[in-house]
């Protein structure tokens, strides 16, 4: 059995009330997260006031498991370091990483302890800035061809502490953009710029594009969204093993049995 097989049948475990998670020696054990189906299928059209549901619907199941899906993460990056830099990703399109990124960086963000920068590095499918109805802008795609300065660019909200950094103009050829030395630069200076915030990365999916292990390279910690019954397992192995960064957990979203046990499965050792 693979390292991933084995993970996942631990995970498995931990669903039906099985002892794996009494033996999993990590903080996010008791953070756990698994993310319900909303009302409205993942495929289907969702409004963006729909889509921030820890503002919007507070109470509703899903809004709870991204605050324990917070805790969980607080937990793992604010210990004597604060690993800051978090990207969002998945294996296949459309697994629900800009809505988790969205509603994690909202959750921090209205904590009275968290300041948070949000940046939509998906120049192929932008969403954040519909998702917070922000309307369209400048963003990272412009820091990155025309040099201006993120700074310059960053969109307030009215969500706590949450500021974005847009993906700004569309561009051809993300991939050469991303795998660019001004990318790392960048990169690298927004984490030391902004140090004392969380940096939420949200970026296209893994395996159809080359440019997230680009910028999984410059991360502290990289969530990997699983939505139930789409990517095979062979996909989340080559997607877990293509990522040169720490995998902090797997978010498992648009799960169907929402009266099961709640779980947050941590990959990295
Ligand atoms: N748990 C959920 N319940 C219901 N709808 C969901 C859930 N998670 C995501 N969705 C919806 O599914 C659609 C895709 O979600 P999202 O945009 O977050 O996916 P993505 O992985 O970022 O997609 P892409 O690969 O295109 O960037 C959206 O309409 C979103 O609102
Ligand atoms: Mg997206």
């Amino acid at each position: 059995m693979s390292r991933i097989e084995e993970a996942l049948a631990k995970a498995a475990g931990m669903m039906s009330g099985g002892r794996a998670v009494e033996t999993m020696p990590h903080p996010m054990r008791p953070g756990a997260a698994r993310v319900p189906m909303g009302e409205k299928r993942i495929g289907g059209v969702r409004l963006p006031e729909e889509t921030l549901v820890v503002i919007n619907d507070p109470l509703s199941p899903m809004a709870e498991e991204y605050r324990k899906l917070k805790e969980a993460v607080v937990k793992m990056t604010k210990r004597d370091r604060f690993d800051n830099l978090i990207v969002v990703t998945s294996a296949t399109v459309a697994e629900g990483k800009s809505m988790t990124a969205v509603n994690l960086a909202a959750c921090l963000a209205l904590e009275y302890d968290h300041t948070v920068l949000l940046v939509d590095a998906d120049l192929r499918r932008p969403t954040v800035h519909k998702y917070l109805q922000l309307g369209a802008r400048k963003g990272l795609s412009d820091c990155l061809r025309e040099g201006i300065d993120v700074g310059d660019l960053l969109v307030k909200t009215d969500i706590g502490k949450l500021t974005v950094l847009p993906a700004g103009t569309p561009v051809a050829n993300p991939v050469e953009l991303f795998s660019s030395e001004t990318m790392r630069k960048l990169f690298q200076e927004m984490k030391t710029r902004y140090s004392d915030r969380y940096i939420i990365i949200d970026t296209p999916p893994v395996l159809p594009f080359a440019e997230t292990r680009s910028i999984a390279r410059m991360a502290d910690g990289v969530l990997l969204v699983v939505k139930e019954g789409q990517p095979s397992l062979g996909q989340i192995e080559e997607t877990l093993e293509s990522l040169d960064a720490p995998v902090l957990g797997i978010v498992f979203n648009g799960t169907q049995q929402q009266h099961r046990t709640s779980y947050y499965y941590n990959y990295s050792e």
